[in-house]
């Protein structure tokens, strides 16, 4: 599917169809396709957990205000920050590191200015934390919600649950933190899509504040 056409096509559908489910082969395809999201020092710092038995996506749909397509969707995703994705201790970091040492960009010798930069850039405060995990996380969300447009799929995100509950219900361990949770699977062509929505323009995005 041509990029525009994917951007323009690509809605948060409130109705999924019942009777198409997604197969587990072109949700991995959906989940490699938005892997190759930029992150910091390519930390990746996300991962999903995907909920398809219908008893799971209830006990879902309890914390996130009820809401009828977290169960009606084939699946439905929990999105996850993984705010401790800079530190030396994420195995993924001594990925990432392994893996610059293996592409030639860096040697052994830079691991404590890895360690250092990293710690500078994202460690200094909670706040700095959480915006490290939660702006990559979201640059993968939405390359997940595009990509899956394009192979044909629709999707929904959805930040109104009750974080801490869902945390508890699903045992997520306290480094992440949850930016959104996805519900995945085929429009309801029964049903009526919502009138494409508003959006700013180039010259109400486009600010200055240095300027009499
Ligand atoms: C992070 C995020 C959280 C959202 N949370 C909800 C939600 O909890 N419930 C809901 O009905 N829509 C939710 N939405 C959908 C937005 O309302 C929708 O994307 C927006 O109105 C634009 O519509 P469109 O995606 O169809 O273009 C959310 C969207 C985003 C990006």
């Amino acid at each position: 599917m041509d990029f525009s056409k994917v951007v323009t096509q690509r809605r948060a559908v409130n109705f999924f169809d019942p009777n198409k489910d997604v197969p587990d082969t072109l949700l991995r395809q959906v989940i490699n396709m938005a892997a190759l999201t930029p992150s910091s020092f390519n930390l990746q710092p996300w991962q999903l957990i995907a909920l398809r038995d219908e008893k799971d996506k209830l006990r879902l749909q309890k914390l996130a205000m009820n809401q009828p397509k977290v169960s009606e969707a084939p699946v439905t995703l929990i999105v996850l920050a993984d705010r401790s994705g800079y530190k030396d201790e994420n195995p993924f970091v001594e990925r990432a590191f392994h893996e610059m040492i293996k592409a030639g960009s860096v040697t052994e010798s830079s691991r404590a200015w890895f360690s250092k930069a990293r710690g500078s850039l994202y460690g200094k405060s909670m706040e700095s934390e959480m915006a490290f995990a939660c702006k990559n996380t979201g640059f993968f969300a939405m390359a997940l919600m595009l990509a899956a447009k394009s192979l044909g799929l629709d999707t929904h995100p959805m930040d109104g649950f009750d974080h801490d509950g869902v945390k508890k219900e699903f045992n997520i361990p306290d480094r992440y933190w949850i930016p959104l949770l996805i519900a995945v699977g085929y429009f309801d062509e029964s049903k009526d899509l919502a009138a494409p929505k508003w959006r700013k323009t180039a010259d109400e995005i486009l600010v200055r504040f240095d300027e009499l």
